[in-house]
């Protein structure tokens, strides 16, 4: 069963002030809902949503000692936190797949269920599976974690999330602004995408706490329209109102430069890193439509929902 439908449910929000963390703060709060946000830096987080009153916590998932007080009074739990930088890892600083997604939701896992909480939502991502990239496995490792806590849960998978605060297409806008070129990496036309607004996962994840269809669900959390890259990157810039071409950058190409660049302190691109930003990212939205009675937005309506009010 998931946790009864009333506002007194007290929700902590691991990842809450990052990019999808922050869809999901703000349907919370739309829904009414009594929630806290475990950040590693409750000072630094402070104005990360001006206008909410939000209870921040202290915590690091990957030292369980540092949840226990974070988990003091909760019924659920949602875990979205992902390691800095992501997909660029830094083994030194333990920003991993491994020590913040796999470890972390263990750890995560076993105080919410020593705090007495009785539901957690797992925010995955498409492709997660027991063999495979790392990332894939560290997200399996997550997902089993979940399943087999005895708590009530929801796994959600997104694939490819935008929306006015990501870290992706926002990068290919920030390029087209003075440059007349947009830099795609890859075989132009061949990565498939099923990109999904930020505010539908928001929408899925608080739908998951309160709908009872969603427990032990594993669900595709993707948009509407299958697309290229290539024609995600277009559809952008044609509503931010600017005519830019797509300049191709063979992967081949940009591997032997990541595999160069890896060896820099604090490395701007690796070749792990190219390998998961080329990857198909499709997710079908049938299920949550069918199950959870949730429609997902075209990518042009959630797009001009924000991109013609810059600059
Ligand atoms: N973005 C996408 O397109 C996408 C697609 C599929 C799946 N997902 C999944 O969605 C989740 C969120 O992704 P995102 O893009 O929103 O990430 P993000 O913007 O980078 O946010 C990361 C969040 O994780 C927290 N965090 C980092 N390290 C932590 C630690 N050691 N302990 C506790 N919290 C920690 C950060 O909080 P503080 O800095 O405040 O501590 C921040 O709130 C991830 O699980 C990701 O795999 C994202």
């Amino acid at each position: 069963m998931a946790c009864d439908n009333t506002a007194d449910v007290m929700i902590l929000v691991a990842g809450g002030t990052g990019f999808v963390g922050g869809g999901i703060v703000r349907e919370l709060a739309r829904r009414g809902k009594q929630f806290a946000v475990l950040t590693r830096d409750p000072a630094r987080s402070a104005d990360r949503f001006p206008g909410l009153a939000v209870d921040y916590r202290a915590g690091d998932v990957r030292d369980p000692s540092s949840l226990e007080a974070a988990m003091a009074g909760v019924d659920a739990v949602i875990g979205c936190q992902q390691f800095p930088n992501s997909p660029i890892e830094n083994q030194k600083k333990g920003h991993t797949f491994e020590d913040v997604d796999a470890v972390g939701t263990e750890n995560l896992v076993a105080l919410a269920k020593a705090a007495g909480a009785r539901q957690y939502v797992y925010l995955s991502a498409t492709g997660a599976a027991p063999e495979g990239y790392h990332w894939f496995r560290a997200k399996w490792r997550a997902e089993q974690a979940v399943r087999n806590s005895g708590l009530t849960y929801t796994i959600l998978r997104p694939p490819w999330v935008y929306g006015p605060e990501d870290g992706a297409l926002n990068r290919f806008l920030a390029m087209s602004r003075f440059q007349p070129f947009v830099p795609l990496i890859g075989a132009p036309g061949r990565q498939e995408m099923q990109p999904v607004f930020v505010d539908d996962v928001g929408r899925a994840t608080a739908e998951s706490l309160d709908n009872p269809a969603a427990a032990t669900e594993t669900f595709d959390v993707g948009g509407p329209d299958v697309l290229t890259m290539s024609e995600v990157v277009r559809t952008a810039l044609k509503i931010a109102g600017r005519r830019r071409f797509l300049l191709p950058a063979p992967k081949f190409a940009m591997k032997a430069l990541a595999t160069l660049l890896q060896f820099a302190p604090g490395p701007p691109l690796t070749p792990d890193a190219i390998d998961f930003i080329t990857m198909d990212a499709l997710g079908d939205p049938s299920d949550i439509s069918q199950k959870l009675g949730l429609t997902p937005t075209p990518l042009h309506e959630g797009l001009a929902t924000y991109l013609p009010k810059r600059d």
